[in-house]
């Protein structure tokens, strides 16, 4: 029986291919998107030998002649030569609690929350990508003065990444779910996230709050509505990585319990 890591490790390997191809680059895998989403490189798959500076070297050549951003990331236990080698190579790397939904989740969204799947035909579909990316605009777990309005005018824009979410839905490799104030519908859409299943493991991504409708549960609602999506698909193991500690605790909250620290890598800046 494969180890909680081993089993996200085949996620990670396995899950960007619906978009994107797979190219080996020495001891690493650069994903190429198709379309939408700029994806990274990740340690190869079984990887049985330690990074160097040269291999992420290589890649960095290869992401800039291809028009990539020079990103990197994996899992610190899974992986741990990579970090200083990162580094060596200029880049910049940040940590992320990675956690795994516990057997025994707390699924349980509050009443005073409304969460309904957003399919690739749903009127409101440009609404929950416009909050998602608004609340990514503004991290942490803070309020803020960004609300409905600012929504509804970022919806109207054109964003190269709607399509390719709006195909993810489609075909079916996405699902994403968003929340309301049942007492206020007209308010539209406050939170949304997302989950992307293969198989039978799935991660948790993208969600978000708008700023002004922050610390009322709607994170936990989003998260907690994903988790029962998850489960009634049969999926075994529910996993994400969270932005920082504070965050974390959203997720704790609903079930998850910490397995290891994420780690992405980028140029400063
Ligand atoms: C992380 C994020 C999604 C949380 O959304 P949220 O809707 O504020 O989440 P919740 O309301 O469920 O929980 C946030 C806090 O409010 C508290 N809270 C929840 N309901 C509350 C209520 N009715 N009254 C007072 N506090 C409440 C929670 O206990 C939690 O407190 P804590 O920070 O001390 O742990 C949001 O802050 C966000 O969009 N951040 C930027 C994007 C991001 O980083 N997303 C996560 C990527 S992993």
């Amino acid at each position: 029986m494969p180890s909680v890591l081993e089993t996200l490790e085949r996620y990670y390997d396995a899950a960007p291919r619906s978009s994107a191809d797979a190219r080996s680059v020495g001891p690493l895998t650069l994903f190429v998107p198709r379309a939408g989403w700029p994806y990274y490189a990740r340690p190869r798959l079984w990887l049985d030998r330690p990074l160097t500076v040269a291999d992420v070297l290589v890649v960095r050549a290869r992401q800039r002649e291809l028009g990539l951003p020079e990103t990197f990331e994996w899992v610190s236990q899974t992986t741990p030569s990579l970090e200083p080698v990162a580094r060596a190579a200029g880049l910049v790397v940040s940590h992320h609690p990675l956690l795994v939904l516990a057997a025994t989740p707390n699924p349980t969204v509050p009443t005073t929350t409304a969460v309904r799947p957003v399919g690739a035909d749903d009127p409101d579909l440009d609404r929950v990508l416009a909050t998602v990316a608004l609340g990514f605009g503004a991290p942490g777990v803070a309020r803020g003065a960004t609300g409905p309005a600012e929504r509804d005018a970022h919806a109207a824009d054109s964003d190269p990444l709607r399509p390719y979410m709006r195909a993810r839905l489609a075909e079916g490799h996405s699902v994403m779910v968003a929340a309301y104030d049942p007492a206020h519908l007209e308010h539209g859409p406050l939170a949304g996230g997302s989950h992307s299943p293969v198989g039978d493991v799935t991660e948790l991504t993208g969600i978000a709050t708008l700023p002004a409708a922050r610390r009322r549960g709607l994170g936990a609602a989003v998260t907690a509505a994903l988790v029962a999506d998850a489960q009634a698909r049969g999926v075994g193991t529910v996993f994400l990585s969270a932005g920082d500690e504070d965050i974390a605790r959203v997720y704790e909250r609903v079930g998850f319990r910490r397995v290891g620290t994420a780690c992405a890598a980028a140029p400063a800046g």
